[in-house]
C-alpha cells in the first residue's frame, strides 16, 4: 500500500519557500499544516516542532530486547481465562487477544476505507476538519503547538464516535468510499460484542460479578469510539514520536495496526516493543479501569514510533463512559485496609483534567 501522491501545488510553493510557507499557514484555518502533507512535500529534515527532547528520543531510549507482551486465546476455557486477563491487566495493563472471533476480512475492509480518506486530496480532507477549540473534536485533525517550546507529533487523525446511536453524527464520517459506513458499523458491534467479554473476564478476575464493570461504565450508554492515526513516513524517525508518553483516559482501548510496527508499552520503567501479529487485537487498559479497579488493574503507559519509508495506520476504538458518569474505586474493592487510591469524579472532570494537565 502506497500514500505516494503528487504533490500539490501548494505543498511545492512550500517546499521551495519556507516564507511562503509560513505565509500560507498563518493564512486562514483551512490550511493547517498537516502532517501527511509535509511528509510527502520532499521534505529532508525533520522540522523543529518535531524534535523530541533527547531524553524522549528513541535513539536515547531503546526498546528492551527478549521480552514480549502476553498474547491471549479467547477459545481457551472461561475460569483459565479469567486468570490470564487478570494476571496481564495487573502486571501489563496490555496484551494481545487472539481467536476472537473478529473476520480478518472485516478488519482488512475497515482498514482499506480508512486508508482511502488518507489518500483524498488535501483540500477534500479538510472539509472534515475538527475544531477542538469550538468543541468539535469529530473530524478530521492534527495536534497543533500551543506554544514555540512544546513539542508535536508525527501524526494525522480522523477521530468520530461508532456507540451509542444517540452520540453518532455520520454527518462526519468519511464519504469518500460507499463501505465506510457500513463497514465500520459492522466493527463497531463486533468491538461491542469483544467489549462485553473482555469486562466480564475482568470483573470476575477481581473476584466479582461479570456484569460489574460494564454496568458501571452505563451498560448500553457506553461510549465507542474510533480514531484512526496515520504517521506518515518520517525523514528523521529516530529524533520524533508518533504519539508521545501517554495512558489512554478511556476504559479499555482495542486497537489494529497495519503490518507497520511502533507501538511500545512500558513496563517496569522499560519499553518494550510490540510486534505485528496479524489480525490480533492489542488490549490496552485505559484509566477508567484503573481507577474502578482501585489500581488493581494498571492504565499502560504506551508510546508509538514512526519509520523512515513506510506510513504507519492503527484504529484505535476507545470504549469510555459516558461524561456524566460518575467513576471511582468500586465499593466492593475497598475497606480498612485497602482505602481507596483514586478520587471519584464525572468522565467529565476526569477528561477537563487530563486535558489540561492538572492532577486528578
Ligand atoms: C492512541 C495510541 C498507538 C498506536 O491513539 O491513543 O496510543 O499504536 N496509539 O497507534
Ligand atoms: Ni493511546
Amino acid at each position: 500500500m502506497s500514500y505516494e501522491k503528487p504533490p500539490t501545488v501548494l505543498s511545492l510553493i512550500r517546499a521551495q519557500s519556507p516564507l511562503c510557507a509560513v505565509l500560507f499557514t498563518n493564512q486562514k484555518k483551512m490550511d493547517m499544516q498537516r502532517v501527511q502533507d509535509l511528509a510527502f512535500g520532499g521534505l529532508k529534515e525533520l522540522p523543529e516542532q518535531f524534535i523530541r527532547p533527547a531524553h524522549e528520543r528513541p535513539e536515547n531510549s531503546k526498546a528492551m530486547e527478549g521480552v514480549s507482551v502476553p498474547v491471549i486465546s479467547l477459545s481457551q476455557p472461561h475460569d483459565v481465562l479469567v486468570k490470564q486477563v487478570a494476571l496481564a491487566c495487573q502486571e501489563w495493563g496490555f496484551f494481545l487477544v487472539t481467536d476472537h472471533g473478529l473476520s480478518p476480512s472485516l478488519i482488512q475492509r475497515l482498514q482499506e476505507v480508512g486508508q482511502e480518506f488518507f489518500r483524498l486530496p488535501q483540500e477534500e480532507k479538510e472539509a472534515y476538519a475538527n475544531d477542538a477549540a469550538t468543541g468539535k473534536f469529530e473530524g478530521y485533525g492534527t495536534k497543533m503547538t500551543k506554544n514555540s517550546d512544546e513539542k508535536v507529533e508525527w501524526l494525522d487523525y480522523f477521530f468520530h464516535f461508532m456507540s451509542p446511536p444517540s452520540k453518532v453524527n455520520y454527518g462526519i464520517w468519511p464519504k469518500n468510499h460507499p463501505a465506510y459506513r457500513e463497514v465500520t458499523e459492522e466493527y463497531n458491534k463486533e468491538m461491542v460484542r469483544i467489549t462485553d467479554e473482555l469486562l466480564e473476564l475482568q470483573s470476575e478476575g477481581l473476584g466479582l460479578e461479570g456484569n460489574v464493570l460494564k454496568s458501571s461504565l452505563r451498560d448500553e450508554e457506553m461510549e465507542v469510539e474510533m480514531k484512526i492515526n496515520m504517521y506518515p513516513p518520517c525523514p528523521q524517525p529516530q529524533l520524533a514520536l508518533g504519539v508521545e508518553p501517554h495512558t489512554d483516559m478511556s476504559a479499555l482501548t482495542l486497537l489494529v495496526p497495519n503490518d507497520v510496527p511502533g507501538l511500545q508499552v512500558s513496563k517496569d520503567g522499560n519499553w518494550i516493543a510490540v510486534d505485528y501479529f496479524p489480525n490480533a487485537l492489542f488490549v490496552h487498559v485505559g484509566d477508567q479501569i484503573e481507577v474502578l479497579s482501585n489500581g488493581k488493574y494498571k492504565s499502560v503507559l504506551h508510546r508509538s514510533l514512526v519509520n523512515k519509508e513506510r506510513t504507519r495506520m492503527s484504529w484505535a476504538v476507545f470504549i469510555a463512559p459516558p461524561l456524566e458518569a460518575t467513576i471511582g474505586p468500586l465499593p466492593q474493592l475497598v475497606n480498612d485496609e485497602n482505602p481507596p487510591k483514586y478520587s471519584t469524579k464525572t468522565y467529565a472532570e476526569y477528561r477537563y483534567r487530563k486535558f489540561n494537565k492538572l492532577p486528578q
